[in-house]
């Protein structure tokens, strides 16, 4: 598999779709760059990354065999395979659903993934990750962003750290069955014991996570025992 570098480039999910016009790179090339000038975030947010500082980088991968339904798998695969790097230098790492790595309260890694759907197959997936490494300061809207440096207090090696990050992530997309993946996802969740405060449309209220379904949805447990369903963005940790 290639790694790919561009100098500059405004968003390397965008590189790698416009690229994809033309060519088929290797499934698990990635596309990296030291400087990107618009990348994006979920919810149309910018992502905030200080040029050279951190890995922003997009992974393509052919995933026929997984079923459109069940495409949130894809989320999991990458969360973990963060988690587990990250986990090499420091403890406190989780993931909070549905694909944000954290590290205690606070989010060093994001991850946004595009698929292209055609008929009843995912064509391709481009997965767009952006962690923080070296960074010690960020000035963007983001709300409790941290870095691996301020976590460690030393600076770290961005290549070595990407490759590790593709080899991971192969490993468990090629070698690991899709119910295995599902069950150490939810052994990494952020908060996954306990009741804490979320957020609907409607309210705030005290609920505790019971399972995350193939398909992605959150389901919760309310204090009074009735249980909610919700879909990416229906709900937040208040
Ligand atoms: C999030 O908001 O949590 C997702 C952030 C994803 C950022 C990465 S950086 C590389 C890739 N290119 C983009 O434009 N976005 C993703």
């Amino acid at each position: 598999m290639q790694i790919v570098k561009i100098k500059e480039t405004p968003s390397t999910n965008n590189y790698l779709r416009e690229l994809l016009k033309t060519e088929k790179p290797e499934e698990g090339s990635i596309i990296i760059t030291g400087i990107q000038t618009a990348g994006r975030g979920q919810a149309g947010n910018f992502w905030e990354s200080e040029p050279g500082k951190n890995l922003t980088f997009s992974i393509i991968i052919y995933p026929h065999h997984i079923q459109p339904n069940e495409q949130f798998v894809i989320s999991q695969t990458t969360a973990l395979a963060i988690k587990n790097v990250l986990n090499t230098y420091t403890a406190g790492i989780s993931i909070k659903w549905p694909n944000d790595i954290y590290y205690s309260d606070k989010k060093i890694a994001g991850i946004l993934i595009e698929n292209s759907l055609s008929e009843n197959i995912i064509e391709y997936s481009i997965i767009g990750i952006g962690l923080n490494i070296n960074q010690e300061i960020f000035t963007g809207n983001a709300p409790n962003p941290v870095s691996l440096k301020q976590i460690t207090g030393r600076e770290f090696d961005l290549d070595e750290l990407l490759e590790k990050i593709q080899f991971e992530f192969l490993s468990i997309y090629k070698k690991i069955p899709s119910e295995k993946i599902r069950k150490n996802y939810l052994e990494s969740l952020y908060r996954k014991k306990g009741f804490y405060l979320f957020k609907d449309q409607q309210e705030e209220f005290q609920a505790e996570i019971v399972t995350i379904e193939p398909s992605g949805l959150l389901v919760l447990k309310t204090k009074n025992g009735s249980y909610r369903k919700y879909s990416f963005k229906e709900v937040s940790f208040s």
